[in-house]
Protein backbone atom coordinates (compact mmCIF):
# COMPACT_ATOMS: atom_id res chain seq x y z
CA UNK A 1 0.00 0.00 0.00
CA UNK A 2 1.11 3.11 -0.87
CA UNK A 3 0.79 6.73 1.14
CA UNK A 4 1.60 10.02 -0.71
CA UNK A 5 2.00 12.70 1.63
CA UNK A 6 1.39 15.83 0.49
CA UNK A 7 3.30 18.81 1.85
CA UNK A 8 4.73 22.22 1.37
CA UNK A 9 1.88 24.32 -0.28
CA UNK A 10 2.30 28.06 -1.18
CA UNK A 11 1.02 28.86 2.26
CA UNK A 12 2.65 31.04 5.22
CA UNK A 13 3.36 28.05 7.06
CA UNK A 14 5.11 25.92 4.21
CA UNK A 15 8.14 25.18 5.81
CA UNK A 16 6.22 23.54 9.04
CA UNK A 17 4.05 21.88 6.82
CA UNK A 18 7.34 20.07 5.57
CA UNK A 19 8.82 19.30 8.39
CA UNK A 20 5.06 17.89 9.67
CA UNK A 21 5.40 15.65 6.31
CA UNK A 22 8.56 14.34 6.93
CA UNK A 23 7.38 13.44 10.52
CA UNK A 24 4.44 11.98 9.80
CA UNK A 25 5.89 10.08 6.60
CA UNK A 26 9.06 8.96 8.88
CA UNK A 27 6.78 7.19 11.58
CA UNK A 28 4.99 5.53 8.83
CA UNK A 29 8.11 4.21 7.18
CA UNK A 30 9.17 3.06 10.36
CA UNK A 31 5.74 0.73 10.81
CA UNK A 32 6.42 -0.63 6.97
CA UNK A 33 4.88 1.75 4.76
CA UNK A 34 5.78 2.82 1.31
CA UNK A 35 5.59 6.69 1.70
CA UNK A 36 6.13 9.16 -0.88
CA UNK A 37 5.98 12.98 -1.24
CA UNK A 38 4.47 15.49 -3.04
CA UNK A 39 4.02 19.27 -2.94
CA UNK A 40 1.10 20.95 -4.12
CA UNK A 41 1.89 21.96 -7.53
CA UNK A 42 1.31 21.93 -10.92
CA UNK A 43 2.02 18.52 -11.45
CA UNK A 44 0.51 17.16 -8.62
CA UNK A 45 -3.15 16.40 -10.50
CA UNK A 46 -0.62 14.29 -13.14
CA UNK A 47 0.87 12.14 -10.42
CA UNK A 48 -2.10 12.12 -8.52
CA UNK A 49 -4.43 10.64 -11.85
CA UNK A 50 -1.11 8.81 -13.90
CA UNK A 51 -2.01 4.89 -12.94
CA UNK A 52 2.09 4.36 -12.77
CA UNK A 53 2.04 7.12 -9.79
CA UNK A 54 -1.31 7.05 -8.43
CA UNK A 55 -1.41 6.52 -4.70
CA UNK A 56 -3.44 3.81 -2.36
CA UNK A 57 -3.99 6.73 0.22
CA UNK A 58 -3.10 10.23 0.21
CA UNK A 59 -2.56 12.16 3.85
CA UNK A 60 -2.75 15.56 3.15
CA UNK A 61 -0.49 17.78 5.70
CA UNK A 62 -0.89 21.24 4.11
CA UNK A 63 -1.14 24.07 6.75
CA UNK A 64 -2.54 27.24 6.22
CA UNK A 65 -4.61 28.22 3.15
CA UNK A 66 -4.94 25.23 0.28
CA UNK A 67 -4.53 22.54 2.70
CA UNK A 68 -7.15 23.91 5.71
CA UNK A 69 -9.42 25.88 3.25
CA UNK A 70 -10.82 22.72 2.09
CA UNK A 71 -9.28 22.58 -1.81
CA UNK A 72 -6.41 20.58 -1.77
CA UNK A 73 -9.67 18.19 -0.14
CA UNK A 74 -11.83 18.75 -3.04
CA UNK A 75 -9.35 17.56 -5.89
CA UNK A 76 -8.90 14.60 -3.58
CA UNK A 77 -12.55 14.03 -3.13
CA UNK A 78 -12.73 14.81 -7.41
CA UNK A 79 -9.54 11.91 -7.90
CA UNK A 80 -11.67 9.81 -5.84
CA UNK A 81 -8.71 8.59 -3.51
CA UNK A 82 -8.97 8.15 -0.26
CA UNK A 83 -7.22 10.77 2.51
CA UNK A 84 -6.77 11.29 5.84
CA UNK A 85 -8.69 13.90 7.64
CA UNK A 86 -11.74 15.93 7.01
CA UNK A 87 -13.90 16.70 4.13
CA UNK A 88 -13.67 19.73 2.00
CA UNK A 89 -16.45 21.48 3.36
CA UNK A 90 -15.76 20.56 7.42
CA UNK A 91 -12.50 21.94 6.42
CA UNK A 92 -13.89 25.34 4.76
CA UNK A 93 -15.98 26.01 8.07
CA UNK A 94 -13.65 25.17 10.52
CA UNK A 95 -11.14 26.83 8.50
CA UNK A 96 -12.91 30.04 9.27
CA UNK A 97 -12.11 31.24 12.94
CA UNK A 98 -15.72 33.27 13.22
CA UNK A 99 -17.66 31.02 11.43
CA UNK A 100 -15.98 28.23 13.79
CA UNK A 101 -16.89 30.33 16.76
CA UNK A 102 -21.11 30.88 15.70
CA UNK A 103 -21.02 26.99 15.21
CA UNK A 104 -19.69 25.46 18.08
CA UNK A 105 -21.43 28.31 20.28
CA UNK A 106 -24.66 27.90 18.54
CA UNK A 107 -24.86 24.25 18.09
CA UNK A 108 -22.85 23.14 20.76
CA UNK A 109 -23.17 25.47 23.42
CA UNK A 110 -19.58 26.11 23.86
CA UNK A 111 -18.32 29.18 25.07
CA UNK A 112 -16.14 31.56 23.13
CA UNK A 113 -15.21 35.01 23.88
CA UNK A 114 -16.59 38.21 22.18
CA UNK A 115 -15.87 39.33 18.59
CA UNK A 116 -16.30 41.22 15.96
CA UNK A 117 -14.87 40.57 12.19
CA UNK A 118 -12.89 43.48 10.67
CA UNK A 119 -12.45 44.04 6.45
CA UNK A 120 -9.63 46.01 5.72
CA UNK A 121 -11.70 48.53 4.09
CA UNK A 122 -13.68 49.47 7.06
CA UNK A 123 -10.30 51.27 8.29
CA UNK A 124 -9.98 53.29 4.68
CA UNK A 125 -13.54 53.76 4.86
CA UNK A 126 -14.10 54.80 8.51
CA UNK A 127 -10.36 56.02 9.66
CA UNK A 128 -8.36 54.52 11.93
CA UNK A 129 -9.76 56.49 14.54
CA UNK A 130 -12.83 56.24 14.26
CA UNK A 131 -12.61 52.11 14.12
CA UNK A 132 -10.34 52.07 17.17
CA UNK A 133 -13.29 53.80 19.37
CA UNK A 134 -15.72 51.58 17.83
CA UNK A 135 -13.63 48.89 18.88
CA UNK A 136 -12.83 49.74 22.35
CA UNK A 137 -16.34 51.16 23.16
CA UNK A 138 -18.05 47.58 21.98
CA UNK A 139 -15.27 45.05 22.80
CA UNK A 140 -12.90 47.00 25.86
CA UNK A 141 -9.09 46.40 26.12
CA UNK A 142 -7.41 44.40 26.14
CA UNK A 143 -7.75 42.20 22.56
CA UNK A 144 -6.48 39.83 20.70
CA UNK A 145 -6.44 40.68 16.80
CA UNK A 146 -5.84 37.62 14.43
CA UNK A 147 -6.43 37.14 10.57
CA UNK A 148 -10.10 35.00 10.26
CA UNK A 149 -8.20 32.68 8.75
CA UNK A 150 -4.37 31.76 9.58
CA UNK A 151 -2.50 29.53 11.70
CA UNK A 152 0.76 29.27 13.91
CA UNK A 153 0.05 32.74 15.04
CA UNK A 154 1.25 34.40 12.29
CA UNK A 155 -0.52 38.10 12.37
CA UNK A 156 -1.54 37.46 15.84
CA UNK A 157 -0.99 40.26 18.52
CA UNK A 158 -2.39 40.61 22.20
CA UNK A 159 -3.20 44.49 22.22
CA UNK A 160 -3.33 46.07 26.06
CA UNK A 161 -3.58 49.67 25.09
CA UNK A 162 -5.61 51.42 22.27
CA UNK A 163 -2.44 52.94 20.80
CA UNK A 164 -1.48 49.44 19.82
CA UNK A 165 -4.35 48.76 17.65
CA UNK A 166 -2.77 50.05 14.36
CA UNK A 167 0.04 48.48 14.33
CA UNK A 168 -1.34 45.12 15.63
CA UNK A 169 -3.98 45.95 12.51
CA UNK A 170 -1.15 46.13 10.19
CA UNK A 171 0.33 43.03 11.32
CA UNK A 172 -2.83 41.11 10.87
CA UNK A 173 -3.92 42.52 7.33
CA UNK A 174 -0.40 41.41 5.97
CA UNK A 175 -1.92 37.74 6.59
CA UNK A 176 -5.16 38.75 5.53
CA UNK A 177 -8.35 40.65 4.47
CA UNK A 178 -9.86 40.25 7.29
CA UNK A 179 -9.44 40.59 11.06
CA UNK A 180 -10.94 38.98 13.88
CA UNK A 181 -10.83 41.27 17.01
CA UNK A 182 -11.77 39.10 20.33
CA UNK A 183 -12.25 40.29 23.82
CA UNK A 184 -8.93 38.80 25.20
CA UNK A 185 -9.16 35.70 27.95
CA UNK A 186 -6.35 35.02 30.33
CA UNK A 187 -6.09 31.76 31.54
CA UNK A 188 -4.55 28.89 30.43
CA UNK A 189 -4.18 27.98 26.75
CA UNK A 190 -4.23 24.32 26.51
CA UNK A 191 -5.28 21.89 23.58
CA UNK A 192 -6.92 18.89 22.87
CA UNK A 193 -6.58 16.87 19.97
CA UNK A 194 -9.12 13.88 19.24
CA UNK A 195 -8.36 11.27 17.12
CA UNK A 196 -11.07 9.02 15.19
CA UNK A 197 -9.68 5.14 14.47
CA UNK A 198 -12.94 3.06 12.75
CA UNK A 199 -14.99 5.18 14.11
CA UNK A 200 -13.70 5.29 18.04
CA UNK A 201 -13.09 8.79 19.07
CA UNK A 202 -9.49 8.97 21.13
CA UNK A 203 -9.56 12.15 23.05
CA UNK A 204 -5.98 12.94 23.98
CA UNK A 205 -5.37 14.28 27.36
CA UNK A 206 -5.15 18.07 27.05
CA UNK A 207 -1.93 19.57 26.45
CA UNK A 208 -1.14 22.89 28.60
CA UNK A 209 1.51 25.48 27.06
CA UNK A 210 3.37 27.91 28.91
CA UNK A 211 5.28 30.06 27.24
CA UNK A 212 8.16 32.86 28.93
CA UNK A 213 6.37 35.80 27.68
CA UNK A 214 2.61 35.04 27.74
CA UNK A 215 2.36 34.16 24.43
CA UNK A 216 2.32 31.25 22.17
CA UNK A 217 3.73 33.18 18.81
CA UNK A 218 5.89 31.57 15.88
CA UNK A 219 9.06 31.21 17.49
CA UNK A 220 7.55 29.92 20.57
CA UNK A 221 5.92 27.40 18.61
CA UNK A 222 8.99 26.00 16.16
CA UNK A 223 11.92 26.74 18.59
CA UNK A 224 12.59 23.73 21.07
CA UNK A 225 13.05 24.98 24.79
CA UNK A 226 11.64 28.24 26.03
CA UNK A 227 7.87 26.80 26.01
CA UNK A 228 7.13 24.57 28.96
CA UNK A 229 4.42 21.84 27.81
CA UNK A 230 2.29 20.04 30.97
CA UNK A 231 0.66 17.09 29.77
CA UNK A 232 -2.18 16.74 31.40
CA UNK A 233 -2.64 20.17 31.90
CA UNK A 234 -2.19 21.43 35.47
CA UNK A 235 -6.27 21.65 36.03
CA UNK A 236 -8.19 20.12 38.63
CA UNK A 237 -10.14 16.96 37.00
CA UNK A 238 -13.52 18.29 36.51
CA UNK A 239 -11.99 20.59 34.19
CA UNK A 240 -9.83 18.49 32.25
CA UNK A 241 -12.79 16.53 31.81
CA UNK A 242 -14.83 19.90 30.67
CA UNK A 243 -12.04 20.58 28.34
CA UNK A 244 -11.88 16.93 26.71
CA UNK A 245 -15.56 17.11 26.19
CA UNK A 246 -15.66 20.46 24.63
CA UNK A 247 -13.18 19.45 22.26
CA UNK A 248 -15.05 16.33 21.54
CA UNK A 249 -18.02 18.50 20.74
CA UNK A 250 -16.13 20.74 18.38
CA UNK A 251 -15.02 18.04 16.44
CA UNK A 252 -18.08 16.47 16.11
CA UNK A 253 -20.39 19.68 15.35
CA UNK A 254 -17.81 21.00 13.24
CA UNK A 255 -17.99 17.56 11.01
CA UNK A 256 -14.54 16.74 11.97
CA UNK A 257 -12.87 13.67 10.75
CA UNK A 258 -9.92 11.57 11.91
CA UNK A 259 -7.99 13.95 13.42
CA UNK A 260 -8.34 17.49 14.79
CA UNK A 261 -7.08 19.58 17.59
CA UNK A 262 -8.84 22.17 19.12
CA UNK A 263 -7.44 25.31 21.30
CA UNK A 264 -8.72 26.76 24.42
CA UNK A 265 -8.02 29.02 26.61
CA UNK A 266 -9.37 27.91 29.98
CA UNK A 267 -10.58 30.86 31.74
CA UNK A 268 -10.44 31.83 35.85
CA UNK A 269 -13.93 30.29 36.19
CA UNK A 270 -12.59 26.65 35.24
CA UNK A 271 -14.57 26.98 31.60
CA UNK A 272 -12.72 26.52 28.66
CA UNK A 273 -13.00 28.88 26.20
CA UNK A 274 -13.01 27.84 22.37
CA UNK A 275 -10.61 30.12 19.89
CA UNK A 276 -10.23 27.42 17.00
CA UNK A 277 -10.00 23.85 15.65
CA UNK A 278 -7.58 22.77 13.75
CA UNK A 279 -7.93 20.85 10.60
CA UNK A 280 -4.59 19.91 10.11
CA UNK A 281 -2.97 20.00 13.23
CA UNK A 282 0.62 20.75 13.05
CA UNK A 283 2.71 17.17 13.40
CA UNK A 284 6.41 18.51 13.83
CA UNK A 285 8.45 17.34 16.96
CA UNK A 286 7.61 20.48 18.83
CA UNK A 287 3.89 20.78 18.21
CA UNK A 288 1.00 19.62 20.49
CA UNK A 289 -0.91 16.48 19.17
CA UNK A 290 2.40 14.13 18.87
CA UNK A 291 3.52 15.26 21.99
CA UNK A 292 -0.09 14.59 23.84
CA UNK A 293 0.01 11.38 22.65
CA UNK A 294 3.93 10.70 23.22
CA UNK A 295 2.86 11.53 26.77
CA UNK A 296 -0.11 9.30 26.66
CA UNK A 297 1.43 6.52 26.18
CA UNK A 298 1.20 6.11 22.78
CA UNK A 299 3.68 5.25 19.52
CA UNK A 300 3.40 7.47 16.99
CA UNK A 301 4.56 4.87 14.60
CA UNK A 302 1.00 2.79 15.58
CA UNK A 303 -0.82 5.74 16.08
CA UNK A 304 -0.29 7.12 12.68
CA UNK A 305 -1.04 3.46 10.89
CA UNK A 306 -3.71 2.77 12.68
CA UNK A 307 -4.90 5.83 11.15
CA UNK A 308 -4.35 4.62 7.88
CA UNK A 309 -5.67 1.49 8.25
CA UNK A 310 -8.90 2.68 9.82
CA UNK A 311 -9.16 5.15 6.80
CA UNK A 312 -8.32 2.24 4.38
CA UNK A 313 -10.90 0.04 5.82
N1 LIG B 1 -1.20 25.75 12.31
C1 LIG B 1 -0.26 24.91 13.01
C2 LIG B 1 0.45 24.01 12.08
C3 LIG B 1 -0.90 24.18 14.13
O1 LIG B 1 -2.04 24.44 14.41
O2 LIG B 1 -0.26 23.33 14.73
MG1 LIG C 1 -4.42 27.08 14.31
Amino acid sequence: TSVLIICGGLSHERDISISSGHRVGGFLEDAGWQVRYHDMDSELLQYLSDPATRPDIVWPLLHGANGEDGSIRDILEMEGLPYIGSRAKASRTAWSKPIAKNVVRKLAGLSTSHSVTLPESMFRELGVGKVIDLLVDSLGLPLFIKPTMGGSALGCTLVTDAKQLPQAMVSCFAYGEVALVERAISGTEVSVSVLDIDGEPLVLPPLEIVTPNGTYDYDARYTPGPTDFYVPARLPATVLKATQDAALAAHRTLSLRDLSRTDFIVDADGIPQFLESNVTPGMTDTSLLPQAAVAAGYDLSDLYSQLVESVLR
